[in-house]
């Protein structure tokens, strides 16, 4: 996997720590030269506004280099660290929100990346208003995934971990595992600890086409012209067996 990642590295952020803020507002600029992936957030990006019934107040967390607010204008994008043309510095665990202020809280591959996630759903549920959601696409456990996850890609995938994960920085710091423990191996816990936060939707996506994209952090492998094609052979594969992504929805009552 080290050797792989090495070569495919992309170059504008080859050697640059995952954590430096620099790296995100580099990725930016990847997302906009690689339209394969960019049709992925497009995608991943509509899935999420569909899931939401009122689209006044929504905050997304760790926009990072996203472009959410091209097709949500007036979302709240929000990053733990100052980045341009984000609106607000934003700690998932301690939101600078109004109780009942938010209709919903949408993410991309931000859950698992959370330490202390308690304190999110904590803060989630007093900023939402009563229907509101939390709307998420996040890293799923399946058995190609965990394959995936394990030997191709760099951030700790353990399905055995507790809800912690590592500190050490908030890209660096990351359990891919996490959103599956919390919302299917331990959905008995999360209902009693979060008895007013309604899982509502899991919906396991995309075998193949965020790996096939390089993701932020590798070159392309794919023309977007192909988009379309990968999309439709993907979507033969049983979810359940090849899925690497989940859609989350949890509404708050
Ligand atoms: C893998 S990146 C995803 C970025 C972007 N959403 C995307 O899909 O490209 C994970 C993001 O989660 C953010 N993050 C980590 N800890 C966080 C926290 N406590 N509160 C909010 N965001 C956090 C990181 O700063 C980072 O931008």
């Amino acid at each position: 996997m080290g050797i792989l990642n090495q070569i495919l590295a992309h170059p504008l952020t080859r050697g640059l720590s995952i954590d430096d803020p620099q790296t995100t507002e580099l990725r930016r600029q990847i997302i906009v030269e690689k339209p394969f992936l960019k049709s992925i957030y497009h995608e991943w990006y509509g899935r999420i506004l569909e899931a939401l019934p009122n689209q006044d107040r929504v905050l997304e967390l760790g926009s990072g280099a996203g472009f959410f607010k091209e097709m949500l204008p007036n979302a709240i994008t929000s990053e733990v660290f100052p980045v341009e043309g984000v609106d607000i510095v934003a700690d998932a665990c301690n939101l600078q929100f109004l109780d009942g202020d938010l209709d919903a809280i949408v993410m991309t591959d931000v859950l698992h990346h959370i330490p202390g996630v308690d304190r999110f759903f904590a803060e989630a549920s007093r900023c939402l208003r009563p229907g509101g959601r939390i709307v998420m696409i996040e890293p799923w456990r399946t058995p190609w995934s965990e394959w995936v996850y394990n030997h191709l890609h760099h951030e700790p995938f353990v399905p055995s971990a507790d809800w912690n994960i590592p500190t050490t920085g908030p890209l660096s710091g990351a359990n891919g595992a996490l959103p599956w423990i919390i919302f299917l191996r331990d959905k008995e816990e999360f209902g009693r600890q979060y008895p007013e936060l309604k899982i509502t939707n899991i919906e396991p996506i995309m075998p193949f086409s965020y790996m096939l994209s390089g993701g932020v952090s590798l070159r392309s492998l794919m023309p977007n012209f192909l988009y379309r094609s990968i999309r439709f052979i993907e979507g033969l594969l049983p979810a359940d067996r090849f899925a690497m992504f989940a859609l989350i929805e949890v509404e708050r009552s």
